[in-house]
């Protein structure tokens, strides 16, 4: 069985779905304090398979050793953690409490549970901001820009120190850069509660006309349209990245650390443009300030995935674009 902390968030959810197309019995705890528990069930309508469910906080050690005691856990898959960089500056106390004990919490009793293989959801902004684009594994880290970064960091630090002191424990940390999209279902998207802060669930919001107009943070950056360059990642292959980083984390021992991402840089406006052309409408935007904390490149060097856990990725940003149109729309015009 796979334990799946945050099972009910953006890319927790989806990576549900190809765990269990996968053929693996998926258990999954979440406080849903980023999601809402109706999308067990739509993980259950895509396929066909009801996943276990817990409503708990992974830093609730009494919580977590029941579960271990009740269900024999084979693996962990821990994205359970807050994640929004702007709250984290202004709530750095509970983004460090929550984010580090929770990991502190599940590693110790997973090490009480004699289970040792465990993948971490990381984030490209471990990478010192300084470092040159593409950005690899080697790419110089720490110097993070907020809080939430900072507790990527820390965690990984946390992570590999315990594979160091411990030969049998087995982790792989996934550095996700940008993910976006949704099931091509529409059962499942990026839907997080509050004022999103990232870009395509902005632009999803101004299609529906729920906010009026996007603020591009500044088109006065070193790029060729002067707006900020990602590497956007479709959430159904970061979702398969995990299925692989399963694979190879249950046949490798030590503490591995991959890139998720394309490999290919987007603009701001290049998103606008594709999100326009391949859903046919006209997103409403100004050019703005400059976002603090913003970078004028960030894309990835995805070639050790490649190579070691042979992860190619295969949505394109039409795809990405389509795909999150169709799940805000099938979902907001519903009012759910
Ligand atoms: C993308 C681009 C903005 C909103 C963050 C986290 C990172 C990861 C992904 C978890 C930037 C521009 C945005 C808007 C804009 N999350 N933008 N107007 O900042 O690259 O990364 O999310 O791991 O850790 O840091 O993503 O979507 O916020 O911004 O112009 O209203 O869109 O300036 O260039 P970011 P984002």
């Amino acid at each position: 069985m796979i334990l799946v902390t945050g099972g009910t968030g953006f890319i927790g959810s989806h990576t549900c779905v190809q765990l269990i197309k996968a053929g693996y019995d998926v258990l999954v705890i979440d406080d849903l304090s980023n999601s809402h528990e109706d999308v067990v069930n739509r993980i259950k309508l895509i396929t066909g398979k009801k996943i276990e469910f817990i409503k708990g906080n992974v830093c609730d050690y009494n919580l977590l050793t029941d579960v271990f005691r009740k269900y024999k856990i084979d693996s962990v898959i821990h994205f359970a953690g807050y994640k929004a960089v702007g709250e984290s500056v202004n709530k750095p106390l509970i983004y460090y409490k929550n984010n580090i004990d929770s990991t502190l919490n599940l590693l110790t009793v997973m090490r009480n549970f004699n289970v040792t293989s465990f993948i971490f959801s990381s984030s490209a902004t471990v990478y010192a901001p300084t470092g040159k684009v593409p950005f690899s594994e080697l790419s110089e880290l720490g110097k993070c820009s907020n809080p939430y970064g900072w507790t990527k960091y820390m965690n990984e630090e946390i992570i590999q120190s315990y594979c160091n002191s411990n030969s049998d424990f087995s982790a792989v940390l996934l550095r996700y850069f940008n993910p976006v999209g949704a099931h091509e279902s529409g059962y499942l998207g990026e839907d997080p509660q509050g004022i999103p802060n990232n870009l395509m669930p902005l632009i999803c919001r101004v299609s529906l006309n729920i906010i009026n107009e996007l603020t591009v943070f500044g088109n006065d950056y070193d790029t060729e349209d002067g707006t900020c360059i990602r590497d956007y990642i479709h959430v159904m292959d970061l979702a398969n990245a995990h299925i692989l980083a399963l694979k190879y984390v249950n046949g490798h021992k030590g503490c591995k650390a991959f890139n998720i991402g394309t490999g290919k840089g987007t603009s701001v406006l290049e998103m606008i443009k594709t999100f326009e052309d391949v859903n046919k409408l006209k997103i409403n935007y100004k050019i703005g300030k400059r976002r603090a904390g913003d970078v004028a490149k960030l894309y990835a060097d995805c070639t050790k995935a490649k190579k070691e856990l042979s992860f190619t990725p295969v949505y394109t940003l039409s795809d990405m674009c389509l795909h999150s149109y169709n799940y805000m729309k099938l979902n907001y015009m519903k009012g759910v």
